[in-house]
């Protein structure tokens, strides 16, 4: 598929770390309205730099556009897109409104073109191996989720000072503005409503709870820092997820269930170990000790937390293992392999990948136009939620999504492949 991206801020490297990995993936050329932006990265990565919006739209090779601009910009960029006749990703969330999102689906549908959006941590190997895990049975039937994404006090980390690859300063002033619940619900929001279906019912609540975070903005932007949903399914199950720019990093999720519970570290590690406890009398008792809570490796030894589970892995696991920058120096190569071990590891190509392998195969969305508008509608009530609260019952629903594609039935023949594939590139 040959595609052309929109936006060439900071993601757009965060994005290009894994393109190798997807040969059928070529990125013919860029636009942004900051030229500067456009023409570093189109230098950078020896891409087509157009001149307009409309001549990247006009360009007959694009098939598809990847919208990585700001929010704001969202909806009227993948409105162009679709009415120019392309398929379109788009980053999360998809607009700031539902009735724009419904309207977008609409054009795609009018122009026999496809819409997808971020996020993609779906397919990463820690979702398909809770998916795999709950779908045998291991903790019975699923009850409770409670799922973490408290990403820092970013204003306390001089994020302002990081740079992209290509010079892209991280956007903190628009992470700030825009808040943790647009930047950050969708990532456990579609695994969640992947595993369990529609929520029915929706309380949430949201709040700016630190004022004046920086010097260049208002005191109050009127964006909440914090948020808690909890979502009820049609089955009975329920799930709590919180968001803040206040706590420092947790990212943990819990599948709990009535035999058990996994649980996963962090949505931004495809590769994030996933831990299966099957409830014992000494596991739950143990769990009242304070020094098995304060000291977790004794702890494992009464059964808590349970053991790591092999990672179901999928046609395109490789990916986080690979390195965009082959001719880094030493020092720089060493700082790659320690981020994606231990601090994140994503492949956000991997949903672009299924975009294009759908379409060439002719098969239905996976992630279904239902499914995306549902996802959306869930991160704009909690958003909007508010101090006082929010009980309420979405509109929107969506067909079961069925098996995650792409998953390899033999993890140890495809770490073998993937280790010769990598060795080739
Ligand atoms: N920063 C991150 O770590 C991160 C991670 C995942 C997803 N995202 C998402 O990716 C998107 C972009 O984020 P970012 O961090 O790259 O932001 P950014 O501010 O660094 O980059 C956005 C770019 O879009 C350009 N742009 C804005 N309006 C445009 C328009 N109408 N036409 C063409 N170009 C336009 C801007 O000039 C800018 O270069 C957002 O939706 C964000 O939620 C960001």
């Amino acid at each position: 598929m040959k595609i052309a991206v929109v936006g060439c801020g900071y993601v757009f490297d965060i994005y290009m770390r894994t393109l190798r990995a997807h040969p059928e993936l070529t990125i013919i050329g860029v636009f942004d309205i900051n030229s500067e932006r456009s023409r570093r990265v189109g230098n950078f990565y020896k891409l087509r730099i157009y001149g307009s919006y409309e001549a990247m739209l006009a360009d007959s090779e694009v098939d598809a556009v990847i919208n990585l601009t700001s929010i704001q910009a969202h909806f009227a960029v993948t409105k162009q897109a679709l009415e120019a006749g392309k398929h379109v990703y788009s980053e999360k969330p998809l607009t700031k409104s539902l009735n724009d999102s419904a309207q977008l689906f609409d054009i795609a549908r009018e122009h026999c073109v496809r819409l997808y959006a971020a996020p993609c941590n779906i397919y990463s190997d820690m979702i398909r191996t809770i998916y795999e895990a709950v779908g045998s049975g291991a903790i019975g039937k699923p009850r409770l989720i409670y799922a973490e994404l408290d990403d820092n006090p970013i204003h306390l980390l001089d994020f302002d000072r990081v740079i992209s690859p290509t010079g892209a300063p991280w956007p903190l002033e628009e992470e700030l503005r825009e808040g943790c619940t647009y930047e950050h619900l969708g990532y456990h929001l579609v695994w969640i409503c992947g595993l369990l279906g529609p929520a029915v019912a929706v309380t949430a609540y949201s709040s700016e709870l630190v004022e004046s975070k920086v010097s260049t903005l208002p005191p109050y932007l009127g964006t909440p820092d914090y948020s808690v949903a909890c979502l009820h399914f049609r089955n009975g199950e329920s799930a709590r997820i919180t968001c803040s720019f206040v706590a420092p990093r947790d990212h943990r999720l819990r599948v709990i269930g009535d035999k058990g519970e996994l649980a996963g570290d962090s949505y931004r590690h495809y590769r994030s170990p996933v831990y299966l406890e099957q409830y014992t009398k000494m596991s739950l008792n143990a769990r009242k000790f304070q020094t098995l809570r304060a000291h977790p490796m004794l702890g494992r030894l009464f059964g808590v937390g349970g053991k790591r589970l092999p990672l179901v892995h999928n046609w395109k696991s490789h990916a986080v293992l690979k390195d965009q920058a082959q001719s880094a120096t030493f020092k720089q190569r060493l700082l790659e392999w320690v981020r994606r071990r231990e601090i994140y590891a994503q492949d956000k190509f991997i949903g672009i990948a299924e975009m294009a392998r759908e379409i060439r195969e002719d098969k239905p969305q996976f992630l279904s136009p239902d499914f995306l508008l549902h996802v959306n509608e869930l991160t704009l009530i909690v958003q909007a939620a508010g101090p006082g609260g929010i009980a309420t019952k979405p509109t929107t629903t969506f067909a079961p999504l069925g098996d995650i594609p792409g998953t390899l039935t033999s993890p140890a023949g495809h770490d073998a492949s993937c280790w010769v594939h990598l060795a080739l590139c």
